[in-house]
């Protein structure tokens, strides 16, 4: 939000041979702008001499009054705009009302921000904000302090460089959200199990090596992604993430399930590509008896194994059966979609 004062600035764009001296037309076109802001800017927190000595402030009124013939904006939402208070300078979308707006919405996004350390702003914001999205900074750290964000449910910190998150984060109970895809933990803390309201986990594109035993107390946990890591195994607990409907670990190192997968009732899809299971637990399709997708492409695991499983027949018939679904509702699927499963 109230971003346009951090485009690029565009002096380059008007040319010395265009003016007559560059500093006489500064101080003309300062003079407009002043008056212009004092009329119609009734948002404006600074003093006037803190903002107009700011070097943004000059650069700009460059870009506002020379670009303003090729711009789109029209006059009316220009001046709308200004009012806003987002054309005075950057220090316009003030910490106050940046707060106010974020404290209203209960939504703090900050994506693409280039921010390196976690803004320590929005924690005064502390039971206000349900959704925070950091998405695409350059954060290493999480705060110990971001357990004040209490009714946060959504968390999102994918595509940083973080790696290591803070012990404190069992404190936010009420999160069912947390995506950390594309950053650089090596491993989760234990007190993750503490958030026991998650439904949606998202790691994917990590270091991780494993997961902590304390996953196993995520029963509201229906998806967890934890594609593109460095994992082994998985902990035996796994098989207490009762609603659990989603598994993702793709692209690990993983040579063998624990058979505790086999009371995952609700698990509807398994994604293992790219591991090293040789084989897994034999009672596996007998037991889950929602599942409807296999995938174990690039693993060490022949067709035949799996074949001749028990309850491989109840298996290949609910994963015709879903398929037949979706070409019954007109559901566009390609021919490669009935063969996806294992490589057969
Ligand atoms: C899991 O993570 C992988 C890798 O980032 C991504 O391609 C995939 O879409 C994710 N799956 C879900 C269900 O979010
Ligand atoms: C099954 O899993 C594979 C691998 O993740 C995925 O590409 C495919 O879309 C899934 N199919 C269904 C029907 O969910």
């Amino acid at each position: 939000m109230a971003r346009h004062v951090g485009h690029p600035i565009t002096v380059r764009a008007i040319s010395s041979a265009q003016l007559p001296t560059r500093s006489k037309v500064f101080a003309i076109f300062v003079i407009i702008f002043i008056a212009v802001d004092v009329f119609f800017n009734p948002l404006r927190t600074t003093p006037l001499s803190s903002t107009y000595k700011t070097p943004n402030f000059v650069d700009f009124s460059f870009r506002l009054i020379f670009l303003r013939p090729n711009c789109k904006t029209s006059p009316s939402r220009l001046i709308r705009r200004w009012r806003m208070g987002c054309f005075a300078s950057k220090s316009a979308d003030s910490k106050a009302s940046r707060l106010s707006r974020w404290r209203a919405t209960g939504i703090v996004a900050l994506r693409d921000g280039k921010l390196k350390s976690f803004p320590d702003e929005v924690l005064e914001l502390d039971k206000s904000v349900r959704t925070l999205d950091l998405t695409h900074n350059k954060l290493v750290d999480v705060p110990e302090e971001i357990s004040k964000l209490i009714n946060m449910q959504r968390l999102i910190l994918a595509n940083n460089v973080i790696e290591r998150l803070p012990m404190n984060l069992g404190k936010l109970k009420s999160l069912k959200f947390i995506i950390l895809d594309g950053n650089k933990l090596t491993t989760l803390p234990d007190e993750v199990g503490q958030l026991v309201r998650l439904e949606r986990l998202s790691i994917s594109g990590n270091l991780l090596t494993g997961l902590p035993e304390t996953i196993g107390s995520l029963r509201n946990l229906l998806l967890l992604n934890v594609s593109s890591n460095k994992i082994k195994s998985l902990p035996e607990s796994i098989g207490s993430c009762f609603s659990l409907e989603e598994l993702q670990a793709n692209e690990n190192s993983i040579e063998e399930l624990p058979t505790s997968v086999c009371s995952l009732i609700h698990l509807k899809s398994l994604c293992l590509d790219h591991n090293n299971l040789k084989q897994i637990p034999p009672s596996l399709l007998k037991e889950c008896k929602t599942l409807q997708n296999i995938s174990l492409h690039g693993n060490p695991i022949s067709m035949d194994q799996f074949q001749q499983m028990e309850g491989f027949q109840e298996f290949e018939d609910r994963r015709k059966k879903k398929f037949d679904k979706q070409i019954d509702s007109n559901v566009m699927i390609s021919s490669k979609g009935l063969d996806e499963g294992v490589d057969l």
